[in-house]
């Protein structure tokens, strides 16, 4: 089994985006496990289902078939053949994601699946999510919460997405880190999980500190 480097945070915590970055400076496969929820919200709502029905939920679920780049230089997200990675984006995906989240036979599914991907990499992977440190691979060879503050959270955010209100984004980061801790906690490192915390620091600067935490364990 290659290298495991598990990463959890919250949301705007820059965690994906920093963990591609060291996954491609590592030479690492990269998983985006947010995606996957994302793709199944977004079937739901394509199957003109209501996420917060975990019947509907559930009948989406059946024959749900994700696939995403492995190579993080690369970005693709797909369902079955359609290819969706503009797609589950979209505020209105983003708000039906936690709804989703919380039912356990999707999370037990999807953890299924994320665990395969990390058992098939080599020479090792990036995972990014809400529970890789704590459930998917407890056992990771490096466990780590990227954290910032709420206000830097939120302003990262507002510049991935300029047409929004800075207020609304800041609000929708709090609502879905509020209903998604119910499910997962992500807002406290576990026994073992390094805190990194990127609110002084900038891009480059945090993917520097996650590479060198994966350099000292490896
Ligand atoms: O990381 P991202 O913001 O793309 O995650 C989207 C949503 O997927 C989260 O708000 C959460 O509801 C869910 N999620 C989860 N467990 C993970 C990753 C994501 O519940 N490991």
């Amino acid at each position: 089994m290659g290298v495991i480097v598990a990463v959890d945070g919250p949301a705007g915590s820059g965690k994906s985006s920093v963990s591609r970055a060291a996954a491609v400076e590592l030479g690492y496969a990269f998983l985006d496990t947010g995606a996957a929820y994302r793709a199944l919200a977004w079937s739901v709502l394509e199957h003109g289902g209501d996420p917060e029905d975990a019947g509907d939920v559930e009948r989406a679920l059946d024959g749900f078939a994700f696939t995403s780049a492995d190579d993080p230089a690369e970005r693709w997200v797909r369902v079955g053949d359609v290819d969706v990675t503009e797609a589950i984006r979209t505020p209105r995906v983003t708000a039906a994601v936690s709804g989703i989240a919380r039912v356990p036979a999707v999370r037990a599914r999807l953890n299924d699946g994320f665990r395969a991907r990390l058992a098939a990499a080599e020479p090792g992977v990036v995972a990014e999510g809400r529970d890789i440190t704590t459930v998917v691979a407890p056992h990771a060879d490096v466990r780590v919460l990227l954290t910032a503050s709420p206000e830097v959270r939120a302003s990262r955010r507002a510049r991935e997405l300029p047409e929004e209100d800075h207020g609304a984004v800041a609000r929708s980061i709090a609502e879905r880190d509020a209903k998604d801790s119910r499910v997962v906690d992500f807002l406290e490192a576990a026994e073992g999980v390094t805190t990194l915390d990127s609110t002084d620091l900038d891009f480059a600067g945090t993917v520097g500190a996650l590479v060198a935490l994966v350099r000292q364990a490896a």
